[in-house]
């Protein structure tokens, strides 16, 4: 099999990359850097099976040769990064989106659109089940990259509809892991990294708000699955295990040995108060469910941060 991943210097999508090639298939990966590093896929460097285009997918994709799937991951990802990069965020999830449906018809592709458990934005209904529509604010700083993937995922829809393209949505809740940038601005890598340099760790409002938490290594497998035998229906991928700001800021402190205070500051606009995927849709599809613990993945992901750091 030969896929396209944009997106492929990111967090997930280098994480991707590694499991598509390691089974043995081709990947053709493109990225601009807005947010990802080459770092990410040097050691992907020399590796005949993978190849890689500097390019901004919000601009035509041209790839020569067949491909069996197109698996479209960039897009800024963090808070800090979309708010920073606001007309970017809605350009590649919408005409990045576009081109990337584009490249996927032209060579019969499956589709595969990594979208997020933003587009609940602050929900009403907890825990979220891919039925629900969704509680967002268009016009909030955050708009801009919730608004684009739910435009994101009425394109997939259109093109599975109007033009029979086989598609995948997937609903990415909180994801952590190795690769993840000392700078990204989501909550686990600000606590490891605040607690690692032994700076006061930062909880927004008083850490009650809750946030899921699945280790990128289960994420990828629930992907895989999913663009494999799943449905074009959404489907959340997450961990149902809630855990508060606040117990994670004191896991953290505990794992790392830290003695960093904890610090509060105000809650951000439109911040969501709960967060928790309903998985019932991936357990009965594609038999997924989280299979690593907290605590065994932030032992991994202060490893990496260390190694980072030092
Ligand atoms: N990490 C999570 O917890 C999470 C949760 C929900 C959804 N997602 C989605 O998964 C995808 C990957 O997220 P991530 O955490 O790996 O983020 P990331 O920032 O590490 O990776 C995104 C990659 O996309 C690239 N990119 C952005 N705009 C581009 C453009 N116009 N052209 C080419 N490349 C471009 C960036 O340079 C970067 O390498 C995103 O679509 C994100 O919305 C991630």
């Amino acid at each position: 099999m030969r896929v396209l991943i944009t997106g492929v210097a990111g967090f997930l999508g280098s994480h991707l990359a590694d499991r598509f090639i390691g089974a043995g298939h081709e990947v053709v990966g493109m990225d601009n850097f807005v947010t990802g590093s080459p770092d990410n896929i040097a050691h992907l460097t020399g590796n005949g099976r993978f190849a890689f285009f500097e390019h901004n997918v919000t601009n035509f994709i041209y790839v020569e040769g067949a491909l069996d799937g197109v698996l479209h991951f960039a897009s800024p990802a963090s808070p800090r990064d979309y708010l920073e990069l606001p007309i970017q965020t809605l350009k590649v999830g919408s005409l990045g989106t576009h081109k990337a449906l584009g490249i996927a018809k032209a060579k019969g592709a499956r589709f595969l659109l990594a979208s997020t458990s933003e587009v609940y934005g602050d929900p009403l209904v907890h825990p979220q089940p891919e039925g629900y529509w969704g509680n967002v604010n268009p016009v909030g700083p955050r708009g801009v990259y919730d608004e684009a993937k739910r435009f994101a995922e009425a394109m997939t829809m259109a093109y599975h509809r109007f033009h029979g393209l086989d598609t995948r949505i997937v609903r990415i809740f909180n994801t952590y892991g190795p690769r993840m940038r000392v700078r990204d601005g989501r909550v686990v890598s600000n606590f490891v990294v605040q607690a690692l340099k032994g700076e006061p760790l930062t909880v927004y409002g008083d850490g009650s708000q809750t946030r899921s938490f699945t280790y990128v290594d289960d994420l990828v497998d629930g992907i895989v699955r999913l663009f494999e035998r799943g449905t074009s229906e959404p489907v959340n991928l997450g961990n149902p295990n809630e855990f508060t700001v606040r117990q994670l800021a004191d896991l953290v402190l505990k794992l790392t040995g830290s003695r960093s205070r904890v610090v509060r500051e105000p809650l951000p606009q439109d911040d969501p108060k709960v967060r928790q995927p309903d998985i019932a849709r991936a357990r009965q599809a594609l038999g997924w469910e989280p299979k690593v613990q907290l605590e065994q993945g932030l032992e991994t992901t202060i490893a990496h941060f260390r190694r980072k750091l030092a």
